[in-house]
């Protein structure tokens, strides 16, 4: 089973994916680190994230080490990685990488802005995940100052607005749901409870059951 969730950027889309994974026994990629890691690469060796070639010679030299780096969560790679990812050879060349982790004999859940439209157009059940921009900066802001980085929420409002802008309006694989996508506004409602509608999306289409998901009692689900 494959499992399509995009969504713009802390809409809770990631939270929904590890979590649908656990309760379902998929594998989970986190497509935002590739390009995390493809931005910071670059920067780390003192390039612009923005630069055709350097950041598409990142791309096809990113190794499990590169994406395993502990500052790809940071703001900074946050933004190296929303202008690295406008460039279509650097989506060109992480292509190979997502599909053969989606087509894993196990299955699995991949999280982005592309995977229903462009890297899994065939997934089994793809999400739309969204939320204001106001509460998403909000979530951003406390996971950033937990991290101990110093900023304002008013800047983490103006880089989402301004992340989403360039997700968006790219021309290649830009950020947009998926025809057959189920929206999910998660706007005042938690993390639990995306989960539980996500699931029961999966129960109508007859995708749980045959994974063991227990969907007969509701709270059961030991991630809750
Ligand atoms: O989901 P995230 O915040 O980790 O994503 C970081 C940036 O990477 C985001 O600005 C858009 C880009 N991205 C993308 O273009 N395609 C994906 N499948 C995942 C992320």
């Amino acid at each position: 089973m494959i499992i399509a969730i995009d969504g713009t950027a802390a809409s809770g889309k990631g939270s929904l994916a590890k979590r649908l994974a656990a309760a379902l026994g998929l594998a989970h990629l986190d497509t935002g680190l590739l390009y995390r890691a493809v931005g910071m690469k670059v920067a780390r060796a003192g390039g612009d994230p923005a630069d055709p070639a350097l950041a598409v010679a990142a791309a096809r030299s990113l190794t499990d080490a590169d994406r395993a780096a502990d500052d790809l969560r940071s703001d900074r790679a946050a933004q190296a990685a929303s202008h690295a990812s406008a460039l279509p050879g650097v989506r060109a060349a992480l292509i190979a990488f997502q599909r053969d982790f989606a087509h894993r004999p196990g299955g699995a859940v991949l999280d982005g802005r592309d995977i229903g439209t462009v890297i899994c157009p065939d997934a089994d059940a793809k999400f739309f995940v969204t939320a204001s921009a106001e509460e998403r900066a909000a979530r951003r802001h406390r996971e950033l100052i937990a991290r101990g980085e110093t900023v304002s929420l008013d800047s983490v409002l103006a880089d989402l607005r301004a992340r989403d802008d360039r997700d968006r309006n790219r021309a290649t694989a830009p950020l947009k749901p998926a025809d057959d996508a189920v929206t999910i506004d998660t706007t005042g409602i938690t993390i639990a409870a995306t989960v539980d509608r996500a699931l029961a999306v999966l129960a109508d289409k007859g995708l749980t059951g045959a994974s063991g998901v227990r969907t007969d009692a509701r709270g059961s689900n030991p991630l809750k």
